[in-house]
């Protein structure tokens, strides 16, 4: 029998005050909302059924191109490396790419320790050969990767188009922090939303039954819990928008009233029919996406897509210097 390997690293995110932030977003303007406060305990439920939702079609087209092109991912896979994925949400899709490759370890970073520690101690049970070291870490900084994968050819995870929630100057930064940290000649397996008919991109973020409203609107009620705030969550409507001109849905919390908001001893004024920006979710065609990549000192090796072009499924290797 082989050890069981599991060691959790904690390297201390720096975390910002919520209230300065809340505070900050709301007397700006346009008025504006960090996505980070989305995922309480309830916003991650909300994010889960969002992914089963029929009009989104993210996950479930990326889960597709984890088995279609299995064997061509294993080969960028080999046995023996380390596996790193950026904000491990779930278990879900390691567990997919675990079907096909037999990596030596596995390195989830996220913010979130609890959870993050969680899933990496259930991951480690159900696969009893693979070495977990779950990384509690702001992955936007540079923080060091566990000593016991320094030798191990590093294949970076970074599923679910989320680098599509950040806007292009801040993905070409957060690839660099990944490239400089995984290092060159290293592979990075990256998850982007194409563009396609704004009907299905706006539909994808508000659902017919109301999960994505539930899950945007989730944010005012995280807000009240934790900066004693008294939003009522009826006066705000939950509104995504294509924006062409950027290529990003966009989501807001639109005020349906004249109102003020208490938060804590601080007060808030809301015009009838003001916004407060929640969310963006950039959009790209393969160019466009390989254009950024390329800034940022990755070269795409593999781009692999559905039959309805709908989303990307990138093999992208740091190359040593940025042209
Ligand atoms: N990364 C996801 C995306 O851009 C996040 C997301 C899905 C989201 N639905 C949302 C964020 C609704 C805010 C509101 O697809």
């Amino acid at each position: 029998m082989s050890e069981p390997q599991y060691q959790f690293y904690d390297r201390k995110p720096e975390r910002g005050s919520m209230r300065d932030e809340v505070l900050d977003g709301l007397r700006s303007e346009p008025k504006a909302l960090s996505p980070k406060y989305f995922y309480d305990a309830e916003g991650s439920a909300l994010f889960e059924a969002i992914t089963e939702l029929p009009e989104y079609y993210l996950t479930r087209t990326e889960l597709s191109l984890f088995d279609s092109q299995a064997a061509s991912i294993a080969a960028a896979v080999d046995e023996g490396g380390c596996i790193v994925e950026y904000g491990s949400g779930s278990n879900l899709k390691i567990r997919k790419l675990l079907e096909t490759t037999r990596p030596a370890a596995y390195v989830p970073v996220d913010i979130s320790s609890e959870h993050l520690q969680d899933n990496a101690r259930e991951l480690q049970r159900d696969f009893p050969m693979l070495a977990v070291y779950p990384v509690c870490a702001d992955i936007t900084r540079p923080f060091a990767l566990p000593e016991e994968v320094a030798w191990l050819t590093k294949i970076g995870f970074f599923p679910g188009s989320s680098i599509g929630n950040f806007d292009p100057p801040g993905a070409v930064q957060l690839l660099e922090t990944i490239r400089s940290t995984l290092g060159p000649a290293q592979y990075l397996l990256l998850g982007v939303d194409r563009k396609k008919d704004p009907a299905v991109l706006e539909r994808a973020y508000d659902d017919a039954a109301g999960v994505t409203a539930r899950f945007n609107l989730n944010v005012l009620r995280h807000v009240n819990e934790r900066l004693d705030a008294d939003f009522q969550l009826d006066q705000f409507r939950h509104v995504a928008q294509y924006n062409a001109d950027i290529g990003a849905v966009q989501m807001f919390l639109e005020s349906t009233v004249a109102q003020r908001v208490r938060i804590g001893d601080a007060t808030i004024e809301f015009a009838r029919g003001e916004r407060v920006h929640t969310e963006n979710s950039f959009k790209y065609e393969p160019e466009e996406f390989e254009t950024l990549a390329a800034q940022a000192g990755y070269a795409s090796r593999a781009l692999w897509t559905d039959p309805a072009e709908y989303y990307a499924l990138f093999l992208l290797q740091g190359v040593a210097s940025v042209g």
